[in-house]
């Protein structure tokens, strides 16, 4: 089964970020693995610290590198991405040649009270990664309005039509891992 390291760029312990994640693994169970990587330990990005690597950032990098495909679940802070995320994004491409994201299939999503859903973090985060040779999955597009009770305490969808929404996104991006598993390797 195919192994995707969920990066949810929030640190709050009650973060709707997290919470939306874990419901997207309960829809993935069966087909994916998903495990949501922690960056309590990654400091903040200085080129510096690269010759003593922190033991948070090799940490993330090996479960970068070992896993098959990436999950952005992305705030919005004040219509853009949350620091943490791009902390994590730019400690990702290095050193330079060793660039975790080059080519590693991924998707975006989020979470916010606000109706447009992440919308705009998202647009943002599509285009850092795909500068970073991201392979994202196109569609379709998850702007999730966080609503009271939308996610219950086992992590399950109640909306019948949230949900089947949500486990088409789970299928598209499950395929689209495989699809770009099959690719021919360059001789
Ligand atoms: C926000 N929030 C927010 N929401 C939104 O939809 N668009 C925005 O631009 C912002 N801006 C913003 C800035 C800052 C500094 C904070 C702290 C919050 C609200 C945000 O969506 C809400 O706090 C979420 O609960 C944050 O996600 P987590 O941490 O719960 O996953």
């Amino acid at each position: 089964m195919r192994k995707v390291a969920v990066l949810v760029g929030s640190l709050r312990r009650e973060s709707i970020n997290l919470r939306f994640a874990k419901a997207l693994s309960r829809l993935a169970e069966g087909r994916m693995i998903f495990d949501i990587t922690g960056f309590s330990d990654v400091p903040l990005y200085n080129e510096d610290l690269w010759q003593q690597p922190p033991a948070g950032v090799l940490r993330l990098k090996g479960e970068l590198d070992a896993a098959d495909a990436v999950l952005f679940v992305t705030p919005e802070y004040n219509r853009s991405i949350p620091a943490v995320t791009k902390n994590v994004v730019d400690w990702g491409s290095r050193p330079r040649g060793q660039n975790s994201w080059a080519g590693k299939p991924a998707a975006v999503v989020g979470t916010s009270p606000g109706a447009i859903g992440t919308a705009v973090a998202q647009a943002q985060l599509r285009a850092i990664l795909t500068s970073c040779g991201v392979n994202l999955l196109g569609q379709p597009e998850v702007y999730f309005q966080t609503k009271p009770g939308l996610i219950a305490d086992d992590f399950s969808i109640t909306d019948d039509k949230t949900r089947a929404f949500l486990a088409g996104f789970v299928a598209q991006f499950a395929d689209h891992i495989e699809r770009l598993a099959a690719r021919p390797t360059a001789p």
